[in-house]
């Protein structure tokens, strides 16, 4: 068998860890073959391929990023982009398909099953809002990532009787944001499900100040006051797969914090630092683990189907099921969060 790998969406750490559980699995035990397909769908689109093998991906256990390279290219925006995606795949002598990526590139791959391709998806985001899997590899390292740097902003914080507004990503599901809250001891934790009542967090920062103690505010990127007025865009526009780019709601809560208690108050943007690096010791477990079932499920014939965590159990699920709906914060989560609030 002759199987295409491919990386598409935002890149995050456990990737590489997929590629070589798949490739190293793939070889010894099935004898299979593979093409690598280079940035996302961009690869079989345009015929962009490297070399994958077991002497390739022997050592990228460890390392961040991913060596296929991705991107956002979306074949379902363009007329023939399916039908040039086969031609390719059958012009390389490929019989099957591992797409690794988030819910648009498993969206694609769910068009391409539906198409009549063999195609077994593996799910990636540091955002995590992936339904179907309880966890996605990359979302440990980016909330570890991101907890490392409450505890750093916290002693600067301290030492200056500040506020800090911590801005981590997650798009339109507050899960690093979550996390990350309840693990650096935030003051209060602001996610795009729950719009925040601004004199609420004016409050809780007042109240820390007048007892001579710093706050951490961790807001992410899609958090939004419940004025109404929204979420904060980076800039006007989608990209190829409808999603605006968001940021900048650190700096202005903290303009907002500062003007209205008085409180010293700064923001930091921990951006693609979260994607970033080597993937912690969870992810790499996470990822091989859905890679070995990935390649396993191919080879026996298994399509249209994503792997998946199920408390520590991997399994499948049907890839509608994991692109269909985005998986957010429940009111019962963030209200453990709530509980510490202060
Ligand atoms: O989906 C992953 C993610 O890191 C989001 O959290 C973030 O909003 C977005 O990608 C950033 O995308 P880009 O790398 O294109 O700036």
């Amino acid at each position: 068998m002759r199987v295409g790998v491919l990386t598409g969406g935002g890149d995050c750490p456990g990737l590489n860890a997929v590629i070589r559980a798949v490739v190293q699995r793939g070889a010894r035990e099935h004898g299979a073959q593979f093409v690598g397909y280079r940035d996302g769908w961009k690869g079989p689109l345009e015929g962009l391929t490297m070399t994958l093998d077991p002497g390739v991906t022997a050592p990228i256990l460890a390392t961040g990023g991913t060596i296929l390279g991705s991107s956002r290219t979306n074949p379902l925006a363009l007329d023939d982009g399916l039908r040039r995606i086969r031609e390719t795949l059958s012009g390389d002598g490929v019989d099957a398909l591992i797409a690794i990526g988030g819910e648009d590139t498993l969206g694609v791959a769910t068009a391409l099953a539906a198409d009549g391709l063999p195609v077994v998806g593996v799910p990636k985001t540091i955002d995590n809002d992936l339904s179907g899997t309880d966890f996605t590899f990359g979302f440990d390292s980016a909330v570890t990532i991101a907890t490392e740097a409450v505890d750093r902003l916290r002693t600067t914080a301290e030492s200056h009787h500040r506020a800090l507004v911590v801005e981590v990503m997650g798009r339109h599901a507050g899960w690093i944001a979550l996390h990350t809250g309840i693990a650096g001891g935030a003051t209060a934790t602001l996610l795009p499900e729950f719009p925040f009542e601004l004199d609420e967090v004016c409050d809780l920062v007042a109240s820390r100040s007048a007892a001579g103690r710093a706050s951490i505010l961790v807001a992410s990127e899609g958090a939004m006051p419940a004025d109404g007025s929204g979420m904060v865009l980076l800039e006007q526009g989608e990209d190829a797969f409808g999603h605006v780019r968001l940021g900048g709601i650190g700096d202005r809560l903290a303009g907002e914090v500062e003007q209205r208690t008085g409180v010293e108050t700064r923001s930091v943007v921990l951006g693609h630092l979260q994607r970033g690096g080597a993937p912690t010791a969870f992810d790499r477990w996470l990822a091989t683990r859905l890679g070995l079932r990935a390649i396993d499920g191919l080879v026996a014939g298994e399509t249209g189907i994503m792997t998946a965590l199920r408390g520590t159990r991997i399994l499948t699920v049907p890839l509608g099921e994991a692109t269909g709906r985005l998986k957010v914060v429940s009111p019962e989560e963030y209200a453990e969060a709530r509980a510490l609030f202060g």
